[in-house]
């Protein structure tokens, strides 16, 4: 079956503070765009990856990114949208469009740098055993509430039924497909995809699937993974 992963990289990456887009930032002088994508195809399990660039770099982007790909493989890019969710309809379009046999395709964030291949693996496999969609997910390890608009705490959800969620996350590529044509707005493509009626089931996540958004988040990272061989 032919994966596609899409690589949604356009964000300005503002919260991180660093003045340049968030997916060329290096973390142990390796930008987070080139460690998302080898990730990807380190699974052993992903032939093109496609990624939604910002519009001014999308030459930059495409010269650290062309030589990862495997043999058999290929990396395009795209001059991403003006929200993440219009990057990944550009980016599904065009793979819809142009690399054929497209029947699995994985969203993947780039701020999510260090996610284990196996997890890659393991949402593939998922999907090609039958299932729609699929997600990444760990437990929650903090209590959470909800609150209404003044901050005052309206309901306590059981910790035990939440989970977070990371990427990639996997579909059959005609279920993305109706996803981003149906008009829906979420926060993550499964949202989108649970809006239309369909099971979405979970995988393990991983720890180093961490999203990488804040400063601190950019130090635990330097700190956790630089120095190993990855
Ligand atoms: O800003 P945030 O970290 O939530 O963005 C998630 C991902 O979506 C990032 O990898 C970012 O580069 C991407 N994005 C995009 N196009 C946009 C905005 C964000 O591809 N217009």
């Amino acid at each position: 079956m032919g994966v596609v992963a899409l690589v949604p990289a356009a964000g300005r990456g503002e919260r991180l503070g660093y003045g340049m887009p968030k997916a060329l930032v290096p973390v142990g002088g390796v930008p987070l765009l080139v460690r998302a994508v080898r990730g990807l195809f380190e699974s052993g399990r992903v032939g093109h990856v496609v990624i939604a660039a910002p519009p001014a770099d999308v030459d930059a982007v495409h010269t650290v990114t062309a030589p990862l790909a495997p043999a058999f493989g290929a990396v395009r890019v795209l001059a991403g949208g003006a929200e993440r969710s219009d990057s990944v309809r550009i980016a599904l379009a065009h793979a819809l469009r142009e690399i054929p046999d497209t029947t699995v395709v994985l969203v993947h964030d780039a701020a999510r740098a260090f996610t284990p291949p196996h997890v890659v693996k393991a949402v593939v496999d998922a999907v090609e055993a039958g299932h729609e969609a699929v997600v990444p997910v760990l437990p929650v390890a903090d209590t959470v509430k909800e609150v209404d608009d003044a901050g005052v705490v309206t309901s306590t959800p059981d910790r035990a039924r939440l989970r977070v969620v990371q990427t990639p996350q996997g579909f059959a590529a005609g279920t993305l497909r109706r996803a981003h044509e149906s008009g829906l707005h979420a926060t993550d493509d499964a949202g989108l995809v649970e809006r239309l009626g369909v099971r979405v089931v979970t995988v393990p996540g991983h720890q180093d699937a961490m999203k990488i958004t804040t400063p601190f988040d950019l130090a635990v990272a330097e700190a956790l993974f630089v120095g190993e061989a990855r």
